[in-house]
Order: C-alpha cells, then structure tokens, then sequence
C-alpha cells in the first residue's frame, strides 16, 4: 500500500542534524538493493544476496543486463543534453548511487544541468548525499517519494525545475516495480501532462517475450521472496507507454542496441529501451 505523503526534499548543503534518519528493513529483499549486489556494489544484505542469486540461477544475463541498461542511461542522458537540448531531468527509481549517474552524465556536457532524482526506498534516501554532489553552475535535488504519488512529485520537483522548458523524464528499471493494478501507464500520462512540447520520456523496462521461459521463472523466483513485485512485460506493452509522443530512431528496441556503437551482435538482453520526444 503508498501512502501519499508529500514528497520530502533534500538540497546540498543540508546541516548534518537535517540529514533523515532512515529505518531498513534487511530481512525482506528490496529491488534497490538486489540491483546493487548485480551491479557489484556493496549495499545490500543476506536476503537481498539470496534474491539476486535466485535470478542469476534462471537468468545469468541479468548481469550484463544491468550494467547495459547503466549505458543505455549514460547514452541517452548524452543524447538529450548533446543532441536535444535538453538539459532538466526528473530521474524516478534513481537507485543507489553508483558510476555516471544522471547528472554527472549530463553536467559533463552542459554543467547547468538540474536533476531531480526520486526514489521510495530508504536505503537510497541514506546515500543521496552522493547524489547531490552538482556542479556549482547546475542544481541537484532527491526526493524521497513514490512514483504513484505525480503530484507530490511535481509539486516538489518545481523547486529545481522550471516545467516551462522542456524535462527529461527518466523511468529507467522502475515501471516494472508498479503492478497494473496501480495503473503504470496512467502515472506516465501524469507526469508527461505536466511537461511542455520538446520534453521527452525514457524508459527501461525487463522483456517478458525475450528469453520469456528464463524470465518467466527470474520474475517467478524474485515475486516469492522480494518486499514488493516485479511485473516483466511485453514489447507491445512497453510501447504503449511512449503513446502519443514520437520515438527517437531507433525506437523501442533492446536496450543496448539502442545507439551503441557499436552493438554487440552476439549480446541478446531480455530488457527494453526506448526515447520519445513530446510534441
Ligand atoms: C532496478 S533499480 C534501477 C535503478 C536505476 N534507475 C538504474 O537503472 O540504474 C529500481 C529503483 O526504483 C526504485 N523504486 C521501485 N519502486 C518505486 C516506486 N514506486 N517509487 C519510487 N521508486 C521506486 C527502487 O527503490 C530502486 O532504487
């Protein structure tokens, strides 16, 4: 169940006694945590550990799939800030802090860069510090929010961004933590209504209909023991998210073929990416 608090907020420098203490929950695996043991990061705990290695049993690509959807962000970070123009980036399920994140990507680029980085989980809320390390001629913001609640977020986000130029909005390996029940796709709808023509979206999202009988029991094995469910989906699924908006060439394709240069003919990833822009 979310409780709709109003998104909290944090802005370096912030006073040590302003720091919030969090509470973590380490005996029930949480995705930012088991995404950390996958990446190599040293921010996760027994039950976390065992999750992971449960999906590595079904699905050892989910290694290479992690780090290439860490380079399909860095690609499309460069892309939006080099090519399109954009650089305001409201980054939801930011994750915890590891190499090239959002706004080092883009302030190595256009160091007025502003990012807003949102996540639900303690943990990441414990390390957002790392976060909020910006360059001085650009702004970074986290709050500590659910996705389901686009209105706290907006409303907060409003502090760092200015919604009358164009925002990047960042869902990248997250729209698999919302269940359809929670309407997924409305929340996208939500977030896009609130941006001007030129914004764009980016999504990362785990294939269902790729190595489906591996992801099928990778998902099966992580729902069984994980505090909150995946829901893996298909390409069609995942497509109907950019509704309305045009993809970026080469559109909603495996994430790392998604203008890698070069891309691997032989690497075959069970997660798709995609770029649209908001006319
Ligand atoms: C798989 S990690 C992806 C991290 C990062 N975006 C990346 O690609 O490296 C998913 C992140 O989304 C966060 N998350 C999951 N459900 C969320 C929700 N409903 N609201 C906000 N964050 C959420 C998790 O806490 C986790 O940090």
């Amino acid at each position: 169940m979310v409780t709709h608090e109003r998104a909290r907020q944090w802005f370096l420098p912030a006073p040590l006694e302003e720091q919030p203490k969090v509470e973590v929950d380490t005996g029930v695996a949480h995705i930012a945590r088991v995404y950390n043991y996958w990446l190599g990061g040293k921010d996760n705990f027994a039950a976390d550990r065992e999750a992971a290695e449960l999906v590595i049993s079904a699905y050892p690509s989910i290694l290479a799939s992690v780090r290439a959807q860490r380079d399909f962000l860095g690609r499309a970070v460069e892309y939006l800030v080099a090519q399109a123009g954009v650089c305001q980036f409201l980054d939801i399920g930011t994750g915890l802090p590891t190499a090239s994140n959002t706004h080092e990507v883009a302030q190595l680029v256009a160091p007025e860069s502003r990012v807003v980085y949102v996540d639900n989980d303690p943990i990441v809320l414990a390390h957002a510090r790392a976060l909020l390390a910006s360059d001085p001629a650009g702004t970074t913001a986290y709050l500590d929010a659910d996705l389901r609640d686009t209105s706290g977020i907006l409303a907060a986000a409003a502090n760092t961004l200015d919604f009358s130029q164009p925002v990047a909005v960042m869902l990248i390996g997250v729209l698999h933590c919302v269940p359809d029940a929670d309407d997924p796709a409305g929340l996208v709808r939500r977030l896009l209504d609130a941006v001007p023509p030129g914004s764009h979206l980016v999504i990362a999202h785990p294939a269902s209909d790729i190595h489906a009988t591996q992801i099928g029991s990778a998902a099966n094995r992580l729902n069984q023991v994980m505090a909150d469910p995946v829901t893996m989906r298909s390409h069609a699924e995942v497509a109907r998210f950019f509704d309305g908006l045009d993809l970026v060439a080469p559109g909603l394709v495996q994430l790392h073929r998604w203008r890698a240069v070069p891309a691997d003919p032989e690497v075959d990833l069970a997660n798709y990416g995609g770029v649209a822009r908001k006319r």
